[in-house]
């Protein structure tokens, strides 16, 4: 593909999104697939990899406290493992061959059963050679739904993902190359969002839900046609809801945005070129505005910070144009490359810790912890964001806050996925 098609958009795309939903007990069969990402007609389907059928896999919704209950099929040729992003659960479900599961190998099946207790968008992907699988499609959307949802007409996922296809329109294998993965990671030519297949009122009042599963890409977005904020991010409630021009979400963020329809929904991203348009929806007919203010969401029950009991330091090295440092592969945390047989740090269970997140790199990261989530602190010191991934810039630090209450072994790395392959990545225990 050259710079051309990739200015191509999503938006003649008419493939429905893999919209089954599935609730309590069910299967979720790994698989190779054909899924239509670029648009019908012009474009044949794409050889990938999917659940149930299709990529993104189907969207799994749960009553907040409700029991899940997946049984994970693998029908791949190779091992897989599936990690459930951003939800609290018993290390034992996290999904991360070697730290808290073994590789499900083809043809077997693996239990998966947890009680989701934060009510928000969450969202399911592979985490065994994750840089290849998610960019194949080994990724869903994961809602929990509050017991008292917020009054809206829709409520809508839209998946943003990009790929890196040739002319045929069929994946590249070139995964984790030496210059991807010491750069920015590796970036698709082609991009667009999942969104279901419906019409807007104008006057409607929407919940959209944006999940960035991309592997590498941070998506600068603007939404048109919508008055509304951002009342959640990383499925957790803002206290008060936000204005927004642009909403910046690094490889496994999220971001809920409540809103009226003014006018059809447009989702694209800003990038030099000029605007990327990466899907919309159209307006049939209207309704009656509401008068209310867009809701706050109710919030979830995160334990809140004590006094720090440990003050660590986290520093981001290597990439092209980084430092030397002492690990071993293109990415290091504190001079070490990939999972060593210790963590990174050890906590008493319920334990407060603060996290200095150096970003001593030319490249931006979006640093993930498992099983918790964490706030990122302010410059006047103060508790900002209750986040599960936070991005930071090149060259720039971020503290982080975060009670350590769940116990077992929990991965902390960064999610521009063909970074973490080079390296970056490193654990804690909660004990
Ligand atoms: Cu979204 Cu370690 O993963
Ligand atoms: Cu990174």
């Amino acid at each position: 593909m050259n710079r051309r098609d990739f200015l191509l958009t999503a938006s003649a795309a008419a493939t429905l999104p893999n919209v089954s939903r599935a609730m309590g007990q069910f299967d979720l069969i790994a698989e190779a697939v054909e899924a239509q990402i670029l648009p019908a007609g012009d474009y044949s389907a794409t050889r990938s990899f999917g659940f149930n059928g299709g990529l993104p896999g189907p969207e799994v919704r749960a009553q907040q406290g409700q029991r899940l209950d997946v049984h994970l099929h693998n029908k791949l040729d190779e091992g897989t493992a599936v990690h459930w992003h951003g939800i609290r659960l018993q290390n034992a479900m996290d999904g991360v061959p070697i730290l808290t599961q073994d590789i499900v190998n083809p043809g077997s099946t693996h239990a998966y059963q947890f009680t989701p207790p934060d009510a928000g968008t969450f969202w399911y992907h592979s985490h065994y050679l994750s840089h290849e699988q998610v960019a194949r499609g080994l990724m869903g959307p994961l809602i929990v739904e509050e017991t008292t949802p917020p009054d809206v007409d829709h409520d809508i996922t839209a998946i943003l993902a990009d790929w890196r296809l040739d002319e045929a329109g069929q994946l590249t294998d070139d995964f984790a190359t030496m210059h991807d993965v010491a750069h920015a990671g590796r970036m698709g030519n082609f991009a667009r969002a999942f969104l279901p297949d419906l019409l807007l009122q104008e006057g409607a009042r929407i919940r959209l839900r944006l999940i960035n599963a991309a592997t590498d890409r941070i998506f600068p977005l603007t939404l048109t046609g919508l008055k509304g904020k951002i009342v959640a991010l990383d499925g957790m409630p803002l206290a008060s809801p936000r204005e927004f021009e642009t909403i910046d979400l690094a490889p496994a963020q999220r971001a809920d945005v409540i809103a009226d329809v003014e006018d059809a929904l447009e989702i694209a991203m800003a990038t030099r070129e000029g605007s990327y348009l990466l899907g919309q929806l159209a307006i049939d007919g209207e309704v009656e505005p509401r008068a209310s203010a867009i809701p706050t969401l109710p919030s979830n029950d995160v334990p809140h910070p004590g006094n720090v009991a440990q003050d660590l330091v986290l520093t981001m090295q290597g990439g092209a144009m980084g430092g030397r440092h002492g690990g071993d592969n293109i990415w290091a945390f504190n001079n070490l490359s990939d999972l060593q047989p210790a963590p990174f740090a050890s906590f008493q269970r319920g334990e407060t810790a603060r996290i200095r997140l150096v970003n001593d790199t030319s490249f931006p990261h979006g640093i993930h912890l498992h099983g918790h989530h964490f706030f990122e602190v302010r410059d006047d010191g103060s508790h900002g964001d209750l986040r599960d991934t936070t991005l930071v810039q090149a060259g720039e630090t971020q503290d982080i806050v975060c009670v350590f209450d769940n116990p077992g072994k929990w991965m902390l790395h960064c999610h521009m996925l063909s970074h973490q392959a080079g390296g970056m990545k490193t654990w804690v225990e909660v004990l």
